[in-house]
């Protein structure tokens, strides 16, 4: 089981220095609007993916008037403890593990089995096929060795396929890449559907846990990123569709169909989940979702992942916070939550819970106010 312990910050957005010491259940912190109780949870969703959830500009991280930004965590994984530091300097990030320095952020990102509920999370059902492909691509990538050399593979293979294909180069030189393409989509979509088949009983299960007034069967319907038929001809497979599609993407100078537009599909009685879901219901698909990864990787690795939700009375009723707490706690999640009051979120388990208040930047350690 992964716990974190500690997190360290230093002159992260309005953070001069913070330093906290995580329960392995219930890590709350309450502070007012911009206090920066948002802050903390981007800190160490960028420490886990190299990225922030808020800005693609990861300058925008520092501390104004500072040079440098150090995130730096504690975490026990199968009884050794982790060391765990992110450095960014301008466009300079550092990331180190027990005093060594990793040379990717997968290294960094395999120890941190972090997941993240936010405001926007619902974003998931409701744009594009991006977020579903980076929440299945989550549970691959902690699930199979095998999927990140594959998804590297294809990742290069079709911008060299791309770039050929806009040069307009000859018919040859765009078609070297075909057959690496499709043997790395071959692997990609084996592992993509395998998992999805895999999540889809935990779905299910946490569905009717979050809400037993659905009746309608849900299916997740996994969809590898090129069409069972092309104009009305049924084509077989991937390898059939790049060749029935050369010249078409020769015409549009890239590749169109791939594993780079896979998707899935939730569906309820066979009704898209966004059309008869309600805005509270999405959320709380959303959380389903995760939950179903959490318990799934729980299954196959034996590590926990770390929960974090943001603005939790924001995303649900007290009822239903009061449901998510409750799976969480069975669970054996450590989940770090924040809200702009403590008397928002039910407080189920005090020996296991930590409050903090963040007041300007500024956090420190109060005792729970509300037990049981
Ligand atoms: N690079 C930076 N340096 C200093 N301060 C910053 C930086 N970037 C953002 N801030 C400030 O940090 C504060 C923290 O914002 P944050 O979004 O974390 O607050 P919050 O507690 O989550 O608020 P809310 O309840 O409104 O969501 C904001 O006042 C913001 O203006
Ligand atoms: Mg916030």
């Amino acid at each position: 089981m992964s716990k974190l312990t500690t997190l360290k910050l230093q002159h992260f957005r309005n953070i001069d220095q913070a330093c906290l010491e995580f329960s392995d259940g219930l890590n709350l912190i309450v502070g007012d609007n911009a206090a920066g109780k948002t802050a903390i949870i981007e800190a160490l969703w960028t420490l886990a993916s190299g990225r922030s959830f808020r800005t693609a500009k990861p300058q925008q991280l520092i501390q104004f008037e500072h040079p440098e930004l150090v995130i730096f965590c504690q975490l026990i994984e199968q009884q050794q403890t982790l060391n765990l530091g992110l450095s960014r300097h301008a466009d300079q990030v550092t990331l180190k593990c027990n005093g060594e320095t990793l040379k990717t952020q997968a290294e960094m990102s395999a120890h941190l089995p972090l997941q993240l509920l936010t405001p926007e999370s619902h974003r998931l059902l409701e744009e594009g096929p991006k977020a579903r492909r980076q929440f299945m691509d989550w549970g691959c990538f902690h699930q199979f060795k095998a999927f990140l050399p594959a998804w590297r593979q294809y990742q290069r293979v079709l911008k060299q396929r791309n770039h050929a294909l806009k040069k307009q180069l000859p018919d040859q030189q765009i078609q070297l890449w075909d057959e690496p393409l499709i043997e790395a989509a071959g692997k990609i979509d084996e592992m993509r559907s395998d998992y999805i088949e895999q999540l889809t009983p935990f779905v299910k299960e946490f569905c009717q846990a979050l809400m037993p007034e659905l009746k309608a069967t849900l299916s997740c319907q996994y969809l590898a990123g090129w069409p069972k038929t092309i104009n009305a001809k049924a084509v077989d497979g991937f390898t059939d569709v790049i060749q029935q599609q050369f010249a078409k993407d020769r015409l549009n100078g890239h590749t169109q169909y791939g594993s780079h537009r896979a998707d899935i599909k939730f569906k309820f009685g066979g009704q898209e989940a966004m059309l008869t879901l309600s805005r509270g219901q999405q959320k709380l698909f959303v959380c389903a979702l995760l939950l179903a990864q959490a318990c799934l990787y729980q299954n196959t690795s034996h590590h926990s992942v770390i929960m974090l939700i943001d603005d939790l009375p924001a995303e649900l009723d007290a009822h239903h916070r009061t449901t998510l707490l409750k799976l969480l706690d069975a669970l054996d999640i450590q989940h770090i939550l924040t809200s702009t009051a403590e008397n928002l979120i039910p407080i189920l388990n005090p020996e296991k819970t930590r409050v903090w208040q963040i007041e300007k930047g500024s956090i420190h350690q109060t005792m729970p106010t509300r037990p049981g």
